[in-house]
C-alpha cells in the first residue's frame, strides 16, 4: 500500500473542528460544524466544518481550505511555516521537503544567538548593569522573557566564539551582522547593549536591535543590517506575540520604538506593533492585510515622529485599512505616557484619536492663515494634488470631497457645517473643540475671561462637557475672588483632567492657537448665537411638553 504523503497524514491526524475551535468558538449543527468566520466581517456563523472531510467553507466570503490553509490564513504565515508547525503537532516527518538547508543555518544561528544574549542578560556578572538600567525603565521580568530580552557583552568576541563552537563560519555570522572579520581577529558587532531579538510572524528570530546602555555610544540603538532573512521594511517588531490581539480585534495600535511596544504590551495594551525607526510601508501593511480595519498611529511627540505620521498615512490611504492618529502633546512617546499615567489613560488617547484624514489635512494647513486666500489656494491645490493620487477609487472621491468642505468649496457647506458643528468638531472622541476653545480664551486672557464671565447664566447651554465646565466654574470662581488666573502654566491650576490639558495644548501647539482680539470677536460672536438656538430649542421643546 502506497504511504500518504506528508500533507495528507498531517490532514488525517489533525481534527480540524479541534484546531478550528482553538481560534474561535465553533458549534455543532447536525453532521457539521458551525463558526462566525473569521476571514471576514461575519455576523454568521458562516463557516462550515467538515471533521470527516477535513476541509471548510464560507458560505459569506468563499473562503475554503483543509488545517493548513486555515493556519496560514488565520496567522498570516507562509505555507512552509504552517506545515512545519503542523508536522511537528501531528508528529509528520517532513522528510522529502525540498530543504534549504544554508538558510536554516542562518534561522539556527540567530536563535543561538538570542539564547546567547539571554542567558548573558539574566545570569553574568558583567549584564548588572544591563539589569539595573531594565529595572530602572520598569521593563517586568515577564516582559524580559517573552520578548527575549537579552544583553551584548562590552568585550572580546564571546558571541563569536560561542556560535563557532556551534559550528559557525565566520562568513555565516558576517551575512547576519552578529559578527566580522577584524584585523587584530573576529570580533562582535553588538558590543554593551541591550539586545531585541526580532521576529518573523511565525517567532523564528531574524535579526536584532541593540540599545546602548552609555549616553555618549553611538548610534543609540544598533539594527542588523538587511540579511537574507531581514528585510526591514517588511518587519513589524512584536508582531509574532501581539498578532493574537490584533487579528482578534482586528485594530492595531503602530509605534515607533522597541521600548514603546514593550511599556504598552507590560501594561495591557497588546494590540501593538512598532515600526524599527521607519515610517509605516506597505511592506507593513502587507503582514496585516485582510486582517485589520483599523491602524492607529501613535509615535513621538516631536516634529520627526510627525512627520513619520503623515508618511506613514499616504502609505496606508491607499491600503483600505481605516487609518487614526494619537495626539498626545503631554509626554515626548508612548512609553513614557504609559508609565507616568498608566493604562487607562492610552485608553482614552487611542479614543480620542483623530481620523487620520483629519491629521494630515491639518498637518499641511498648520501655519497656514486661510483667510489668505492665495496660501489656501496654495495648501488646497497641494491636498487635492495628494489625495487625486490615492489608487483606491473610492476614498480618492471621499477624500477630495471631504476636502472640499473642509475648504469651503461646497455649496452650502458652510450652511452645513454651522448645523452639525457642535457634534462634528475635529476631535473624535470625547471633546468638543469650540468647547475646549471657550476654556482656553477663558484662561488666556482678562479682557476674554471677563466678558465669557459675563455669560456664566448660560455657559450651560453652550458647555455640555462636565470637566470643562468644572474648570470654568472654578476658573470663574478664582476671577471673581479677583486672583490672577492667566498666564501659561496656570491651566492645571484649574483643568484637573489631564486629557483636557492634552487638547488644550494640541490646540495651542499643533493647530497654533492665537489668542487674538479679531479672532476672539468672532469666537464670542459663535458663542452668543449658539447660546441663543439652544435656548430656542429649549422652549421649543417645553412648548411641545406642555
Ligand atoms: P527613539 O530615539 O525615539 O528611541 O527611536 P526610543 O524608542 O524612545 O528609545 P528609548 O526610550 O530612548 O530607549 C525610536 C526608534 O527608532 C529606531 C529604533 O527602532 C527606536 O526604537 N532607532 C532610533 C534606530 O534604529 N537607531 C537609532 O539610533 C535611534
Ligand atoms: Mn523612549
Amino acid at each position: 500500500m502506497k504511504e500518504n504523503n506528508p500533507i495528507d497524514q498531517i490532514i488525517e491526524k489533525i481534527s480540524l473542528v479541534d484546531f478550528i475551535g482553538r481560534y474561535i468558538p465553533v458549534k455543532k449543527t447536525g453532521k457539521n460544524y458551525m463558526a462566525v468566520c473569521p476571514f471576514h466581517n461575519d455576523r454568521g456563523p458562516s463557516l462550515s466544518i467538515s471533521d470527516e472531510k477535513g476541509l471548510f467553507h464560507c458560505f459569506g466570503c468563499g473562503k475554503s481550505g483543509n488545517v493548513i490553509t486555515f493556519l496560514m490564513e488565520y496567522e498570516n504565515i507562509p505555507f512552509k511555516e504552517a506545515l512545519e508547525k503542523l508536522a511537528r503537532e501531528a508528529g509528520v516527518a517532513l522528510r522529502d521537503r525540498p530543504k534549504n538547508e544554508a538558510r536554516d543555518r542562518l534561522y539556527r544561528l540567530n536563535e543561538d544567538a538570542a539564547d546567547f544574549f539571554f542567558d548573558t542578560l539574566m545570569t553574568s556578572d558583567e549584564a548588572r548593569q544591563a539589569r539595573l538600567y531594565l529595572k530602572e525603565r520598569k521593563v517586568s521580568r515577564n516582559v524580559i522573557e517573552a520578548f527575549r530580552l537579552g544583553y551584548a557583552p562590552a568585550s572580546g568576541n564571546p558571541l563569536c566564539r560561542k556560535l563557532k563552537e556551534k559550528g559557525a563560519a565566520m562568513e555565516e555570522l558576517d551575512k547576519l551582522f552578529l559578527a566580522r572579520e577584524g584585523k587584530n581577529g573576529p570580533y562582535d558587532l553588538f558590543r554593551d547593549r541591550i539586545m531585541f531579538p526580532i521576529c518573523e510572524p511565525g517567532g523564528n528570530v531574524i535579526a536584532f536591535g541593540g540599545r546602548a546602555l552609555q549616553k555618549e555610544q553611538q548610534p543609540k540603538y544598533l539594527n542588523s543590517g538587511e540579511t537574507p532573512l531581514f528585510k526591514k521594511s517588511q518587519t513589524l517588531y512584536g508582531l509574532h506575540l501581539t498578532r493574537r490581539e490584533i487579528f482578534a480585534s482586528r485594530s492595531a495600535v503602530v509605534v515607533e520604538g522597541y521600548m514603546d511596544l514593550l511599556a504598552l504590551y507590560q501594561y495591557g495594551i497588546k494590540n501593538v506593533v512598532a515600526v524599527l525607526g521607519t515610517a509605516f510601508t506597505r511592506g507593513h501593511a502587507e503582514l496585516l492585510t485582510n486582517r485589520v480595519d483599523d491602524i492607529t498611529l501613535f509615535f513621538d511627540n516631536d516634529e520627526a515622529g510627525q512627520r513619520a505620521t503623515i508618511r506613514s498615512l499616504e502609505q496606508l490611504f491607499n491600503t483600505g485599512i481605516n487609518t487614526w492618529v494619537v495626539v498626545n502633546s503631554l509626554e515626548k512617546d508612548p512609553d513614557d505616557t504609559v508609565k507616568m499615567r498608566g493604562k487607562g489613560f492610552i485608553d482614552k488617547l487611542i479614543k480620542n484619536s483623530v481620523p487620520g484624514f483629519d491629521f494630515y489635512v491639518d498637518y499641511f494647513t498648520a501655519g497656514v492663515d486661510l483667510d489668505n486666500p492665495e496660501q489656501k489656494a496654495g495648501v488646497y491645490k497641494k491636498l487635492k494634488e495628494d489625495f487625486t493620487r490615492l489608487t483606491d477609487e473610492e476614498r480618492r472621491s471621499f477624500f477630495l470631497q471631504a476636502l472640499d468642505v473642509r475648504f469651503g468649496r461646497k455649496i452650502g457647506a458652510s450652511l452645513e457645517k454651522r448645523g452639525k458643528r457642535r457634534k462634528k468638531a475635529t476631535f473624535k472622541g470625547d471633546f468638543r473643540k469650540d468647547e475646549v476653545l471657550f476654556l482656553l480664551y477663558f484662561l488666556e486672557k482678562k479682557d476674554f475671561s471677563v466678558k465669557l464671565a459675563e455669560l456664566q447664566e448660560d455657559w450651560e447651554y453652550f458647555i455640555t462637557d462636565r470637566r470643562i465646565f468644572e474648570a470654568l466654574e472654578r476658573a470663574g470662581e478664582a476671577l471673581s475672588q479677583g486672583e490672577i488666573i492667566h498666564g501659561r502654566g496656570k491651566y492645571e491650576h484649574f483643568v484637573e483632567d489631564p486629557l483636557l490639558i492634552n487638547e488644550m495644548t494640541t490646540l495651542i501647539f499643533r493647530e497654533a492657537f492665537i489668542p487674538d482680539e479679531e479672532m476672539f470677536e468672532r469666537f464670542y460672536h459663535n458663542v452668543i448665537q449658539t447660546i441663543k438656538m439652544e435656548k430656542k430649542k429649549e422652549e421649543i421643546l417645553e412648548k411641545e411638553l406642555e
